[in-house]
């Protein structure tokens, strides 16, 4: 492992505890403001689908974001905390008998599993609303226009125009045979828009200008295509007790992949170009832009 590399991975795993003990706190026993009461089971199946190890990839990308535009690093962390409540909701309901009925999350029984498939519904819509009380709570400290514009970026990118529309589009795919372009719609939906928000949130959180905005945007929509083509790839290459979750089901249901349409060699291809056309990206901030860059080769080249 090159230094770079092994520092990179150090300040993943650093900032993923600090996302881990803010989310702790929002998770906690005591019902805020307004709320009547926190019911056990249901708290119970949402700390399981949220405090469970996961990468904290995208929560990491607000946070490595604002920092390269100079914003406020308690707001992108709790930014980061609410955008991993959408991430975490969309993968309880991802592995539901309805859709890709999985067993094995995050090295764990998958959430309806250990507490029932009602329980794991229900925990994704209190997950995905939590969300947006994180971004528009008192203790996020933005003024309420940039609280607003952040609102409408998650809601399009987590909605019927992202996540939720692409995971539709993933499960017609099962039986329609989509076509390359098909298939690079439905994964810049299912996965690129939430990563593509978490670049952008931190142009947001910093107040920077539109062209910056812009880039990061474009920034993220590259690592976004990098990042579940690296998921196909690993579906096909890695084992279950590595990933935390089963693999070789994309082939076995028939899932529309780039990785089933072009193969291995062609894929590691792409990826090794979407790391190039990030890093172009991220030129006119010379060093600054580092750990970006590393983040685009970890999602490339990531194990697991
Ligand atoms: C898995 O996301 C789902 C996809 C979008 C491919 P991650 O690989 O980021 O999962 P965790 O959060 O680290 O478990
Ligand atoms: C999941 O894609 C994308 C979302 C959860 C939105 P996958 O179905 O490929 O994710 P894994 O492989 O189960 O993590
Ligand atoms: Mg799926
Ligand atoms: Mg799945
Ligand atoms: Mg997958």
């Amino acid at each position: 492992m090159s230094e770079n590399s092994a520092s990179f991975k150090a300040r993943l795993k650093n900032n993923a505890a600090e996302v881990e003990a803010c989310l702790v706190g929002i998770l906690s026993d005591w019902t805020q403001p307004d709320e009547i009461a926190r019911p056990a089971p249901l708290l119970a199946a949402m700390r399981h689908g949220v405090l469970n190890g996961g990468k904290r990839l995208r929560p990491f990308l607000v946070m490595e974001s604002a920092a390269l535009l100079g914003g406020d690093p308690q707001v992108a962390l709790r930014i980061g905390a609410a955008l991993e409540c959408v991430h975490s909701y969309s993968l309880v309901h991802d592995d539901l008998p309805a859709m890709d009925d999985d067993d094995l999350r995050r090295g764990q029984p998958t959430v309806h599993i250990a507490h029932g498939e009602a329980n794991a519904i229900l925990a994704g819509d209190s997950l995905l609303t939590l969300a947006f009380d994180i971004i528009a709570a008192p203790e996020t400290n933005l003024s309420d226009r940039q609280k607003t514009e952040l609102v409408l970026a998650l809601a399009r990118a987590s909605g019927i125009g992202g996540m939720a529309g692409g995971q539709a589009l993933d499960l017609a795919a099962e039986s329609s045979a989509p076509d390359e372009a098909a298939i690079v719609t439905l994964q810049a939906m299912k996965t690129g828009a939430l990563i593509r928000f978490a670049c952008e949130a931190g142009a947001i959180i910093a107040g920077s200008r539109s062209e910056e905005r812009k880039l990061m945007r474009i920034y993220g929509e590259k690592i976004g295509l990098a990042f579940q083509l690296a998921d196909d790839l690993l579906d096909l290459t890695a084992d279950a007790a590595t990933m935390g979750k089963a693999t070789g089901k994309d082939a076995a249901r028939g899932k529309g992949t780039l990785v089933s349409l072009r193969g291995k060699d062609w894929t590691e291809i792409q990826l090794a170009r979407l790391v190039q056309e990030a890093a172009a990206l991220l030129e006119p901030f010379g060093d600054r832009a580092d750990i970006l860059n590393e983040t685009a080769r970890f999602v490339a080249d990531r194990s697991h």
